[in-house]
């Protein structure tokens, strides 16, 4: 169908249709939905969704099937209009096939493969009936004691809304019509997480330059990505929840952006419109709620509740409800639920968790990891015989998923002690301690210490807030007790977010970040300790020194003094240095690289400059370098970050082979959002960096 005959399709049947139909359109019914078949019939639903394990994103729950779905649907197309029920769940990271957790697959800088696994992702979960993700979650994220940082992409806006533009269209397609594709929703709208404190659901103060330089710029690209769905956010935003705000919701949203899909609130945040204050009941709540541009209910009814009367009262204006519908009837329609309302079951065996799909899971996590610290090269393990690998996770398989896998399947997983004997060359010897004792006694006999270790799933993801981001209990003093011994120690870190490691960088050979890397996790760590592929991630976000240097980002402001200045009265701390313990950007190979002849094109930029440099490989293996660029406008009517992140590019280069990098610049990159709302570029003097990471590289400048 074309966009006009669609229209008239869709306002056709919007003529058609009783305002009990319209309101009905509206309400997301609660997972207890999916046992009333005789609510459906009533019209009373617009949508499923189910989401036993959603509540906190922490645990697993019974997968849904084909069968289900279509029997639901049926009752959804006996109701006067036919019209079809979209059924969502959260999809966040894979489906039964569970992928790096998304904050480990920013670290991959590889938007290929996150649109690769969208795709996967897609495939699987439409083969059990799910048209709908709640996915991908864009929230920049500056403060790791916010268990959410694991779904998102990190900290930066450039590399938020590249991904952004991936995950929307791995998910999408050119066509969500598909039967193996899957409406997205970009959520959740806007600045969640920059709730106080790192506690989930708190409030936030952004101005608007940085919400519309620092938040909102993904959200942005994934509207132009066509994303079919948003999802307002809990937080209470500079004195309005995000689900009351129209003008984020209508004017920025539909406004500025042109979008056309439907917006949905979070999990009964609608009836969280009293609770915070700005709605006296239910009532006012589902009023404010509309009006403001948020047309599905998740879960609290309010719609359903309230809406009739308002209408029928005259308080709410019919205008307002058609909006709405017209919004969920026209991605119905997109999604091709009305030409393909029911889901084949023959294809779930043949589609979900396939060769291909295992192999895709596998680089994904060995291309998420990150490599800190490799004293000596002692990574990749070699010349050595007796290796004992000890720690909390010597026997993960679900904790390998990490937050947000109820689809994933422990059974699916082999677990780190077996995969990484199958990777290990055959003439190792390996010893497993999984207690303190144990691994006391077996670390004198052997030749290398693996550590693997890290936060457990639960401790990650929705609500899992921290006030303290150091290592589990008991773990800082599992490494003290193997450094003891005086083997070599290689620690592995398994979590959600940037854990403060100081201490332990200090005391051990090697770390890889491994995060929460999916069902393939073992094999690809093991094929990074064994060096059959060199790590290759870098972090997506900052890793603080200590937990009270939070929030701690590299695109902050300079300050008036600056720590870099001489003299006692510079911001600082007293007991510990201004700088992170890694940069944003930061990752290591098993090999370096030397970065040389950084050159502009002209002096000045005029539409655009290139910036070059030459990258060599000057190290004994070969290697993948991420190569980063970035720019510091020098003065502007609003102060400016010390460094932005502009583009990235990897290059693979052979030992001692050098290569050309560029970038070209365009004028347009440089622009940002000043004091009085309007956007662009001023003239004036820019440093420029082709870097490894965000605190080092080359520099030149040019002027505008
Ligand atoms: C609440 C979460 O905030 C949201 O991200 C999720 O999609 C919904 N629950 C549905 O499970």
């Amino acid at each position: 169908m074309t966009n006009e005959s669609s229209e008239t399709f869709i306002n056709s049947l919007l003529g058609q249709m009783t305002i009990e139909e319209k309101v009905g359109q509206l309400n997301q019914a609660h997972p207890e939905g999916w046992q009333n078949t005789e609510m459906i019939r009533q019209g009373k639903a617009g949508s499923l969704l189910n989401a036993s394990g959603a509540l906190t994103g922490q645990s697993s729950s019974d997968s849904i099937g084909a069968e289900l779905t279509n029997t639901l649907q049926q009752a959804a197309l006996e109701t006067r209009l036919k019209i079809p029920l979209i059924f969502g769940r959260d999809v966040i990271h894979g489906y039964r096939t569970v992928f790096p957790i998304p904050l480990a697959q920013a670290a991959s800088f590889n938007l290929d493969l996150s649109c690769k696994a969208a795709s996967v992702a897609a495939q699987e979960a439409t083969a059990s009936g799910i048209k709908w993700t709640f996915a991908p979650m864009l929230d920049i994220a500056r403060d790791p004691r916010w268990g959410r940082v694991a779904e998102g992409n990190g900290e930066d806006p450039y590399l938020g809304a590249r991904m952004a533009r991936s995950l929307v269209l791995g998910y999408q397609g050119d066509d969500m019509a598909l039967p193996n594709k899957l409406v997205a929703c970009a959520k959740h709208y806007v600045g969640y997480g920059s709730a106080e404190g790192g506690r989930d659901y708190d409030n936030g103060e952004i101005s608007e330059p940085t919400l519309r330089d620092i938040y909102l710029p993904p959200f942005q690209s994934a509207i132009q990505a066509g994303v079919g769905t948003v999802m307002s956010a809990f937080l209470d935003l500079n004195g309005i929840p995000a689900t009351a705000n129209h003008h984020l919701l209508t004017d920025v949203l539909r406004g500025e952006w042109g979008f056309d899909g439907f917006v949905v609130s979070d999990w009964e945040s609608i009836a969280e419109l009293i609770p915070h204050g700005i709605a006296e009941n239910r009532n006012q709540a589902a009023s404010l709620a509309l009006h403001a541009g948020v047309d599905m209910d998740m879960v609290s009814q309010v719609y359903l509740d309230t809406l009739l009367d308002a209408v029928q009262a005259g308080k709410v204006p019919i205008q307002e409800i058609d909006e709405a519908v017209r919004r969920i009837l026209r991605i119905k329609q997109r999604a091709g639920l009305f030409d393909h309302p029911f889901t084949d079951p023959r294809r779930f065996s043949r589609e979900v968790l396939t060769a291909e799909s295992r192999q895709l899971a596998r680089q994904f996590a060995r291309e998420s990891m990150v490599l800190l610290k490799n004293k000596d090269n002692i990574l990749p393990l070699r010349n050595f015989r007796r290796l004992l690998v000890a720690g909390d996770f010597i026997n993960a398989r679900a904790e390998l998923f990490g937050t947000w896998s109820p689809d994933g399947r422990a059974e699916d997983v082999v677990p780190l002690d077996q995969g990484l004997k199958d990777i290990a060359p055959k003439d190792v010897e390996f010893w497993f301690a999984d207690n303190v004792d144990k691994a006391m006694e077996y670390a004198l006999q052997v030749d290398v210490v693996l550590v693997l270790l890290g936060e457990h799933p639960y401790r990650s993801g929705e609500n899992a807030n921290l006030s303290d981001l150091a290592l589990s209990p008991g773990q800082a003093e599992f490494i003290d007790r193997m450094v003891a011994i005086g083997k070599p120690v290689v620690l592995v870190v398994f979590a959600g977010r940037p854990l403060v490691i100081t201490r332990q960088l200090s005391q051990v050979d090697a770390v890889l970040y491994a995060w929460h890397p999916g069902i393939e996790g073992a094999a690809a760590l093991g094929e990074i300790i064994f060096g059959t592929h060199a790590p290759s991630g870098h972090l997506p976000i900052t890793f603080p020194r200590a937990t009270g240097q939070v929030p701690v980002y590299y695109n902050h402001k300079n300050s008036g003094r600056p720590v870099t200045m001489n003299g006692q009265f510079t911001s600082r701390y007293l007991d510990i240095p201004n700088t992170p313990l890694f940069p944003f950007g930061y990752g290591l190979s098993y090999t370096s690289f030397d970065y040389s002849n950084l050159e502009l094109s002209q002096p000045s930029i005029h539409g655009q400059i290139v910036v070059r440099a030459e990258i060599t490989n000057s190290g004994g293996v070969a290697g993948n370098e991420l190569v980063q660029l970035y720019v510091r406008d020098l003065v502007g009517s609003l102060t400016r970050p010390v460094r932005e992140l502009k583009g990235f590019q990897r290059l693979e280069l052979q030992p001692g082979e050098t290569r050309s990098v560029s970038f070209t610049l365009d004028e347009q990159m440089l622009s940002f959002t000043r004091a009085d709302g309007t956007r662009g570029t001023e003239p004036g003097r820019f440093q420029v960096w082709i870097a490894p990471n965000s605190a080092s590289g080359l520099s030149g400048e040019f002027n505008l």
